[in-house]
This record gives structure tokens, C-alpha cells and sequence, in this order.
């Protein structure tokens, strides 16, 4: 039985201007997670991170994901959040972005068992907030995970979140839900399941393999239909109406955010990259949105969009 539903954090589109206004349209997550930030030794929240830092929206807890290899760095950001008022602090163990993991984090991360042991040696005896974990399987395949996972039954992680792909998997290709499978059983710590999940016939799915998950992770498809996680809690689909006021308010709130038109228009075209699919037919103006500049013709697709496709009842298509 889902207990907990949870919004996964997608850096460059479910910041906190997404964050506020989806909740506020659609909501029916129990916690946001904030994309990563990636701390230095300097010791520094950013004016750019501290505005990504919300406590909460529309009632539900958000989350700080940190993305980092060093124990003292880590520990300095959870005392920072726990200071800002947060009551847990995420580890990014998954990011497969070459030049994150190149630098041992991320899931980069991953290729060294023993550091990452020490790592959570360090951060377990010290730090001032409960820790999370969000993870992928491994770096090249799904059989590196049993060893990842005897390290994290040794320390008390508030909930161990398994995007259930490797590094070299990216976003695509199938999950390994046989090797989820066997860590929702040997896993000492609470598990959340994450990865691909686009409509609530899927999450059914899930939950009827799976009976023990408790916990799931949605990000690109809470984008792609905005009101899947509404949908799960028994409320109603999107509508055209809801949807087209969804997209303007967002447009607006960017510019008003950025103060640009084009930075605004920039971030609506990385929305509608997953949101077109709720449409039936959408690939010859998808090519547009994707090729247009500007927010002169954002405007004029995202129009030809609502007045020209018929809207599904879920999405569709592969969200990569
Ligand atoms: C554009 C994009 C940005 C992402 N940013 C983050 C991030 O900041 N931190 C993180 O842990 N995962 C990040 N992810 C991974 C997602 O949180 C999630 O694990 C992945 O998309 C699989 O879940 P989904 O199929 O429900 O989207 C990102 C994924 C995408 C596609």
C-alpha cells in the first residue's frame, strides 16, 4: 500500500517557481524534493541556492538534496538547512552527468564502496538531521548493488530512495525491477521506489507487485501530467481550462522570477518537453517548441498546442 508520495527533484525544472505554482494547481505529493546543490569548500549558500530553499509548499515538507564526496562539506550544508528550518537532509547518489561523476559524486560516487562507508561513517556519528539516500543500482550494472546496499544496512538512513537504473543507463532503456525486487527485501532501511513511473495504471502496477512499497518517487511524470499525483489520491484529471491557466501562470511567475522573457520562455520549453505528451498528435509542434527561441514564439505554439490538440486522459511515450 502507497503511503507516502514523493516529487523527485529535477534540476532546471521543478525549482522553486515550479514548485510554488504546481502545488498550488495541482499538489497531492506528500514532500517536494529540491534539486541538488553542489557545495564547495568555501562554505557558502549561494544567493541562488538560498532562493531554491522553500520549507514548504501547499503544506507538504520539501526536502534539500546535497551533492557532494566530502564528509565536512556535507555536514556543513545539514547544518545549514537544519538552521534554515528543514527536518532532513537528501544525499545525491545518483546523478550520471559526466562531469559530476568525474569528480566522484553523483553516482560517480558509487565506484568507490570504501570511501563512500568512510563518507557515511563521518556524516552518520555527526550530523544535526535525519539523512536520506537517493540512489541508482551501480555504475555499469544492476549486480553492483547488493554490495552497495551491505553498506547502507550499516547506517540508519531515513529512507533510501532507488532510481532503479546504473550510471551508464542514464534516463533510459528499462528498470531492473528483479535487483528492486531484491533490495525492497534486504534492505534495512525504508525504501522508496523511483523511476518511470508516467500514469496511475503504472503506479497500480507497481503496488501490486511490490505490496511492501510504502513509498514512491514521481518527477517526470507529475510533469508530464500535472495532475497524476492529484489522480492518485483519487482526484480528478487536468483539464484543458486548468492546464492552460497552469502554463500562463508559470510563463508569468519565470519572468517575474528571472525578470526576463526569454529565460522564462527557455524554462517553459523544458515543461512542455514532458507536458506535450498529455496531448494526442503533438510531435509536428513538440519540433517546433523544441526548435523555437523566444518567447514570441513560445507564445504562439504553446496557443496553437491548446487550441489545436485533443488533450488524453494520461501521457504517453517515452518521457526522454
Ligand atoms: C532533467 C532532470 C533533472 C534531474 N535532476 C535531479 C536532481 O537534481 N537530483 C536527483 O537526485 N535526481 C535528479 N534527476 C533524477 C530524477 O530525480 C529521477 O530519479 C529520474 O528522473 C527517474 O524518475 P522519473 O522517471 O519518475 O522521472 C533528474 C532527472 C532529470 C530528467
Amino acid at each position: 500500500m502507497m503511503e507516502r508520495l514523493d516529487f523527485a527533484p529535477l534540476d532546471g525544472i521543478t525549482k522553486v517557481v515550479f514548485r510554488r505554482v504546481w502545488s498550488q494547481y495541482f499538489g497531492g505529493v506528500d514532500r517536494y524534493f529540491i534539486p541538488f546543490i553542489s557545495p564547495t569548500d568555501q562554505h557558502i549558500l549561494t544567493p541562488r541556492d538560498r532562493r531554491e530553499l522553500e520549507l514548504s509548499h501547499g503544506g507538504a515538507p520539501a526536502i534539500p538534496q546535497i551533492m557532494t564526496c566530502r564528509a565536512a562539506d556535507f555536514l556543513w550544508a545539514a547544518e545549514q538547512m537544519a538552521e534554515l528550518g528543514f527536518s532532513e537532509v537528501n544525499l545525491n547518489l545518483g546523478c550520471p552527468s559526466g562531469t559530476v561523476t568525474a569528480k566522484g559524486k553523483g553516482s560517480g560516487f558509487l565506484a568507490k564502496p570504501e570511501e563512500l562507508d568512510r563518507f557515511f561513517e563521518e556524516v552518520f556519528s555527526k550530523a544535526v538531521l535525519p539523512i536520506s539516500v537517493k540512489t541508482r543500482l551501480g555504475i555499469a550494472e544492476a549486480e553492483e548493488f547488493p554490495a552497495l546496499l551491505d553498506i547502507y544496512n550499516r547506517y540508519p538512513i531515513a529512507c533510501l530512495t532507488i532510481h532503479a537504473r546504473v550510471k551508464k543507463e542514464k534516463y533510459r532503456g528499462p528498470v531492473h525491477l528483479e535487483t528492486f525486487e531484491q533490495s525492497l527485501r534486504n534492505s534495512r532501511n525504508p525504501v522508496c521506489y523511483n523511476g518511470d513511473l508516467r500514469t496511475v495504471a503504472e503506479v497500480r502496477a507497481l503496488e501490486e507487485r511490490f505490496p511492501d512499497v510504502t513509498a514512491v518517487m514521481i518527477g517526470r511524470g507529475a510533469v508530464a501530467d500535472p495532475a497524476l499525483a492529484r489522480k492518485l489520491r483519487g482526484g480528478p484529471a487536468a483539464t484543458r481550462e486548468e492546464l492552460m491557466a497552469f502554463t500562463e501562470e508559470l510563463f508569468q511567475a519565470y519572468q517575474a522570477f528571472y525578470g526576463q522573457a526569454d529565460n522564462a520562455a527557455q524554462r517553459m520549453k523544458e515543461v512542455w518537453f514532458y507536458l506535450i505528451h498529455l496531448f494526442e498528435g503533438g510531435e509536428r509542434l513538440d519540433k517546433q517548441m523544441r526548435r523555437s527561441r523566444g518567447p514570441a514564439a513560445y507564445v504562439s505554439i504553446r496557443s496553437a498546442i491548446f487550441a489545436e490538440l485533443p488533450l488524453r486522459d494520461h501521457s504517453e511515450g517515452n518521457l526522454i
